[in-house]
Order: C-alpha cells, then structure tokens, then sequence
C-alpha cells in the first residue's frame, strides 16, 4: 500500500510518501481501505516526538479515517465487506495515513450516507473530542454559561456546535479574522483575543472547554463561578489555586457508540461539518507545516482515494 510516513523524528520535511507492506486484518480486526484521513495535533506531535508512540520506524501517523471494509477478520460478526465506515484509531495508536488500515472492528461505526468519506474522515476525533468533554466531563446543561477557548479550531468547532445544541450560552475566542466563522458555528458571544484579555470580559461561567492550552490554561480558571468545572485537552489540566473549582481532563475513549452518536449529532444537522482543506497524502508535510503554526480554521483532510 501507499503511505506517508517518517524514519526518524523531526521536522515535517522527515515526511515520505511510498510503498509500505499492506497490513492484514487478525481476531476481531476489520482491513479498511482508506479514502480519506485527516490532519489533528497528535499527528505533529507524534512526529516532532512529544509523544512516546514512535518506538518502531517506518511510523505512520494518523488517526482519522473514513472508507470502506475490504476483509473482516475472525470473530467480525456485525460489519460486512462493503461498508462505507469510519472511526478513529487507538488512544496509543496511529496509522491512517495509508491506503489500508487493519482495526479492531468495535471501534469503527458506519458512516453517515448523508456525508462523504473526506467530511467524515474530518469528524472523528475532534467529535469525540468536543463530545466527551462537553457531555460527559463537564456535564454542560440547557441554560448554564460556557466558555470556549479557540474557537475556530477542530475540536473546539465541534463543541461551540454542541453546546449551542444542548441549550448552553457560549461565549468563545478567537482572532479577528475567524470571528465571523465562529458566530456562524452559532456563538453567542466572541472574544479577539489579539484585542481583548478575556480574564477581564468574562466571569462566573458555569463551565470552560480550553483547547488551547499553554499560558490560556492557567487563566481559563479565572472565569469560573465558585462550583464551576473546566475542560483540558492541550497537555494536563493545570493545578488550580482555587479549591471551589474543578480542572478536569477528559478520557477522549474509543467505542463505537461515540462515533454512532457522532453522526446523529451531523445527521440531525446539530452539528455540521467545520470548513476543510484537502491535501494529497504526497502534501502530508505541508499539511503539518500549516497544521503546526496553530493557526488554520476547521480541518486538514488527506483525500486518498
Ligand atoms: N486529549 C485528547 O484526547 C485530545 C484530542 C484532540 C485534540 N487534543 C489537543 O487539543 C488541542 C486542540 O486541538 P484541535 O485539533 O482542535 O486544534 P487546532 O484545530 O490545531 O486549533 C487551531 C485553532 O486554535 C486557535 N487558536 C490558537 N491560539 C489561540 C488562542 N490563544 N486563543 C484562541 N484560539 C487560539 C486558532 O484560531 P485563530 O487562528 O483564530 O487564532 C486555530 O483555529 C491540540 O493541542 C490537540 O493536540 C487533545
């Protein structure tokens, strides 16, 4: 199969695109043939070295995908060779920047027939991401205030989405040029961080969903009320001077009823699809390089086949 891949950890350019043995599906494994796989965090992360994943080389990063069963392994009884499906690969794995994949058939669902294999291959994570934390981690309800940092982005898209659904008020922050996106995502209120100190426009939130991380972390508490509960996914949750509060990080697990959850939210139109750029798997450095600068809006797709 095709793949991009690296031998070594680095820069994007350690990024090759070739030939690497086909995997093949074992117990309770289904081998996918792979039409789309998109870009998140981990993916740079993993390749720079932060993460303790790349102990084998040639490593394929990747943990998105959407395409089609092509073999069931032994003990697959309830998906069939043919299914449009997608999902998102182990919390300890990655290797969806290939033409095939070979994955334990629990964590894969079908995919929505209303959404393409690129629009799906765009949700998976970020929609357990923002699905996790919102409703289980923090437990968000109709009428409370949320804060939501990084609006613009992957995850934090998914669950402006998500708590407007759920009855929240949200407020978010974003630069200038993504503000309008982000009202669009169905923010209440949006904050240019570039031009605002949000610790001094926003207080007693009910709840926070920080997907920024870094120095925005520590100050994200501030705006809590007193028995208010913040979400982390950059990095730890940081310690809190405040004992009225909770700092929370959310075990972001992969199941399938997640993922089937998923796509009712975007069947439902709860949540739509955030904006997409798509790439070649031969781009996958230059995917890294704009996923890396933090910066971009929505997604990074690879379109494989
Ligand atoms: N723990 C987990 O399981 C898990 C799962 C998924 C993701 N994550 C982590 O969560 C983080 C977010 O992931 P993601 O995929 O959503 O990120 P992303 O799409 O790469 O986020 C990029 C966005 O961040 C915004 N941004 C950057 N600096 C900002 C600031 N100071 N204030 C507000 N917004 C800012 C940018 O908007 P502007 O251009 O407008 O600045 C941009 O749209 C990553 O670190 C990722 O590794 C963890």
């Amino acid at each position: 199969m095709k793949a991009a891949y690296f031998m070594q950890n680095g820069a994007p350019e350690v990024m090759q695109y070739g030939e690497l043995p086909d995997p093949v599906a074992g117990s309770g494994q289904v081998l996918i043939e792979i039409h789309a796989a998109s870009v998140n965090a981990a993916d740079w992360k993993t390749r720079v070295g932060y993460r303790q994943l790349t102990t084998t080389f040639p490593f394929i990063p990747g943990r998105d995908f959407s395409g089609v069963i092509k073999a069931l392994g032994p003990d697959v009884n309830d998906l069939a060779v043919g299914d449009e499906v997608f999902g998102v690969t182990e919390q300890t794995g990655a290797r969806s920047y290939a033409e095939l994949i070979a994955i334990n058939a629990a964590i894969v669902s079908k995919k929505p027939k209303a959404i393409s294999h690129i629009e799906a291959a765009a949700v998976g994570l970020i929609g357990l991401t923002a699905t996790i934390a919102i409703e289980n981690t923090l437990q968000l309800k109709s009428g409370e205030t949320i804060l939501i940092q990084g609006g613009a982005g992957g995850v934090a898209s998914f669950a402006v989405q998500l708590s407007k659904h759920i009855g929240a008020h949200v407020i978010s922050t974003t630069s200038a040029i993504n503000k309008e996106y982000v009202l669009s995502l169905g923010a209440d209120e949006v904050i240019d961080y570039n031009q605002q100190d949000f610790t001094t426009v926003v207080s007693n939130c009910d709840a926070a969903f920080d997907t920024v991380g870094r120095n925005v972390a520590i100050r994200t508490l501030k705006v809590l009320r007193p028995g208010g509960r913040a979400a982390f996914i950059d990095g730890a949750a940081p310690k809190s001077e405040r004992s009225d509060i909770q700092a929370l990080k959310p075990n972001v697990e992969r199941k399938r009823v997640h993922l089937d959850h998923i796509a009712k939210l975007i069947t439902s139109g709860a949540v739509r699809v955030p904006e997409i750029k798509i790439y070649s798997l031969t781009e996958a450095a230059a995917a890294h390089r704009v996923s890396e600068g933090r910066h971009f809006r929505g997604k990074l797709v690879f379109k494989i086949r």
